[in-house]
């Protein structure tokens, strides 16, 4: 098992100090145009952002006036989002320490997952999936990545893998606003080589 490797007995702390400054992520903030055009203006949106780590996305959604459930099976997580949240913003996030295949979901305008549910064991992913979908409103979205079957970690049984098709598979009641496929050598956040394939998506909801 090379070192770079994070599954869910692993301790997550040295990638919570190296993201400490890295802006939100991309799918998160496609997403965020895509709720802009809607033009809907004085509503407050829900989200729930799972897997949030330290909550790089969980507070992009706060400055911006969302509600906000952030959830991440690391207590160390929440307690750093908790230490961070300013006095105007608490009121609108609520926390749990749980972990994916635990969380029971609320009805969300958006579900944000961030390089997060590759780290699902796979013998739980389909069933968190299902919730995901149902839990995302008509007209609500869904952003965040997917590892590819590519990516150096594949190797590893206790995450889960995509191939593109199976991808897509997952998304019948959805229509994709945005897709991306990453396939190349690159870094871990804590500067460690590593080829990464990673699919992002951003989907609206259609159809129940
Ligand atoms: C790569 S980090 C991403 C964190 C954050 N979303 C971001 O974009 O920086 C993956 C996060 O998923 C969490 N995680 C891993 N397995 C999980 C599980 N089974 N249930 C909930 N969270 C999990 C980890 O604790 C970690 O905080």
């Amino acid at each position: 098992m090379s070192n770079n490797y994070q599954n869910e007995d692993k301790d997550w702390s040295d990638f919570y100090k190296a993201i400490k400054d890295r802006p939100p992520r991309e799918t998160l903030l496609e997403a965020l145009t895509f709720f802009d055009k809607d033009e809907d203006p004085g509503k407050q949106y829900y989200a729930m952002d799972i897997g949030c780590g330290t909550g790089i996305d969980t507070f992009e959604l706060l400055r911006r006036g969302w509600k906000v459930f952030a959830t991440d099976k690391e207590q160390k997580a929440i307690d750093i989002i908790r230490e961070n949240v300013t006095v105007d913003m608490k009121e609108n996030l609520e926390t749990a320490a749980v972990a994916f295949h635990e969380l029971s979901f609320k009805s969300s305008d958006l579900i944000n997952a961030g390089m997060s549910l590759p780290f699902c064991n796979p013998d739980k992913f389909d069933k968190v999936w299902e919730n995901v979908v149902n839990a995302i409103k008509i007209n609500g979205r869904f952003s965040g990545n997917f590892f590819g079957e590519k990516d150096e970690w594949a190797i590893y049984d206790d995450m889960t893998f995509h191939t593109k098709d199976k991808l897509k598979s997952m998304f019948t009641k959805f229509e994709i606003e945005f897709f991306h496929e990453r396939d190349e050598d690159g870094e871990t956040a804590t500067g460690i080589k590593k080829h990464w394939h990673v699919f992002s998506v951003v989907a609206r909801k259609i159809s129940s």
